[in-house]
């Protein structure tokens, strides 16, 4: 008999007979495996060896998996694992649309059997600032409560609101790591602000009024980058951040930020001079190097969305996560690389567009420098955990057999494990293989509908005409 396990491991070896799923497990701890890694020896009894609290939390997980297929007697094996990347992410948008710490768990949960080990967790963004900062209680106060949500076939006036109180971010990082997860907190900066700039006034150029949004878009209002007074308030926020997630990473944004408003800044332009930046894409690879190095003097290391490169003047020791990177800058600068490619990787986008076959067969490796990969489930179109549900999975383990296993089996191989072991993940609201695995008439009239919801008829012809399907 041989066995589906997803993530594929990267040796098996079936040893002759059979075991009782029931046989005494001995541990041992054997430092000469690298962190994660894990070896399971059946022949009578089971032997698990390694050298982490999650190499020994990965071996039982596959135990259960085994087990769950096998019943009573299971083959006798040897299985030697590794990881391909130590970086193996899902994010969360809990802006759009916010989700309870309840919600939080049972993806957690999930996510853990699949041995994604990072948790992203999109905390701002123009339409809410879901986390509690007590030095500035008005980002909740106002940053947390929109007057409506005007996204495709939700349109009402209704308030939607929702923060997580210092409390709850910690019980979320408690949570986390029991499941062998670190937490990435991302206070998204200087554009995707609406919320923050709405709640502290101060920190926009000029001295406009912005408000929190209702719809999904890239807005113009962007955080004032020539003034010290913005450096001020968001250390003071990182402060807080700091003292709530203390895993090494803290990612700080960078996306979507556009940049009329520091065209027009008298104290950006000023800035800019006296920092010989020549133009206003330099003046964001500032703004991030300079957010990072008050970020390294704590400790962390910093994440930024690719368009941080754009200048040309990012500093090396900051990772770049590439979304959209039509120059490929990601790949070509030198920094480390965490890959989320949108067109393969964003749980958000219809099965129509990314069946469950292109995010699985996607190439994650752009460089030598790829520390892992990240799939987002934007909100703006997904309102309930049951539609969440419905959108990761089963992609979610396509993306995380990708992150993990070393020796990837061709997709057909991956599907036929899958469907046998669908009900091993255990996700009730899945979507169903007719689902994932849509016709071609299917996809057509999936991808139009998309498109139409959101997005102009020039975008579907594009769409089709770059052969993304
Ligand atoms: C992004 O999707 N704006 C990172
Ligand atoms: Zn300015």
């Amino acid at each position: 008999m041989k066995l589906s396990l997803i993530p594929a491991p990267y040796e098996i070896s079936y040893l002759p007979g059979f075991s009782r799923a029931d046989a005494p497990v001995e541990t041992a701890t054997d430092s000469r495996l690298k962190n994660e890694c894990f070896v399971i020896h059946i022949d009578g009894k089971i032997t698990v060896r390694a050298s982490s609290d999650a190499g020994f939390f990965y071996a039982k997980n596959l135990l259960e998996q085994i087990k769950f297929q096998c019943g009573q007697n299971i083959p006798n094996v040897h299985i030697k694992d590794i990881p391909k990347y130590s970086y193996r992410s899902f994010m969360i948008d809990s802006c759009r649309h916010f989700v309870t710490t309840e919600n939080l768990k049972r993806m957690i949960d999930h996510c853990a059997k699949l041995r994604f080990n990072v948790f992203h967790w999109h905390l701002t963004d123009d339409q809410g600032w879901r986390a509690e900062i007590k030095k500035y209680p008005e980002l909740t106060e106002i940053g947390s409560v929109r007057y409506g949500s005007n996204f495709g076939s939700e349109q009402n006036d209704e308030i939607h609101s929702g923060f997580y109180t210092q409390e709850e971010m910690r019980e979320i990082v408690e949570y986390a790591h029991k499941n062998h997860m670190i937490v990435v907190p991302e206070i998204d900066m200087p554009g995707h602000v609406s919320a923050l700039l709405a709640s502290i006034p101060s920190l926009v150029c000029g001295d406009k009024k912005v408000e929190i949004k209702t719809r999904a878009g890239i807005f113009k209002d962007i955080i004032c980058a020539g003034d010290d007074e913005s450096y001020d308030i968001l250390y003071d926020i990182f402060d807080e951040i700091c003292a709530i997630f203390p895993d090494e990473y803290i990612h700080i944004g960078g996306d979507e930020a556009p940049k009329e408003q520091w065209k027009r800044c008298k104290v950006c332009q000023e800035l800019m001079k006296k920092e010989n930046l020549a133009d206003e894409e330099e003046l964001q690879g500032y703004f991030i190097n300079r957010v990072k190095n008050y970020l390294s003097q704590k400790g962390k290391k910093v994440i930024t969305w690719n368009e941080s490169l754009n200048g040309g003047n990012l500093d090396k020791d900051i990772t770049v996560q590439m979304w959209m990177d039509r120059k490929g800058l990601s790949a070509k600068s030198g920094n480390p690389v965490i890959v989320s490619d949108f067109f393969h990787m964003y749980m958000d986008y219809p099965y129509s567009m990314t069946p469950l076959k292109k995010v699985y067969e996607y190439n994650t490796d752009i460089n030598s420098l790829v520390i892992g990969t990240d799939v987002p489930i934007w909100t703006e179109y997904v309102r309930n955990i049951e539609y969440m549900e419905y959108m990761c999975f089963p992609r979610y383990v396509a993306a995380a057999q990708s992150a993990w296993s070393i020796k990837k089996p061709p997709y057909s191989q991956f599907k036929a494990q899958l469907t046998e072991l669908t009900d091993y993940f255990g996700v009730e609201n899945a979507a169903k293989q007719e689902e994932w695995d849509p016709d071609i008439f299917t996809r057509l009239s999936g991808v139009i509908n998309h498109f139409g919801a959101i997005a102009p008829v020039e975008a579907v012809r594009k769409h089709f005409t770059e052969k993304k399907m």
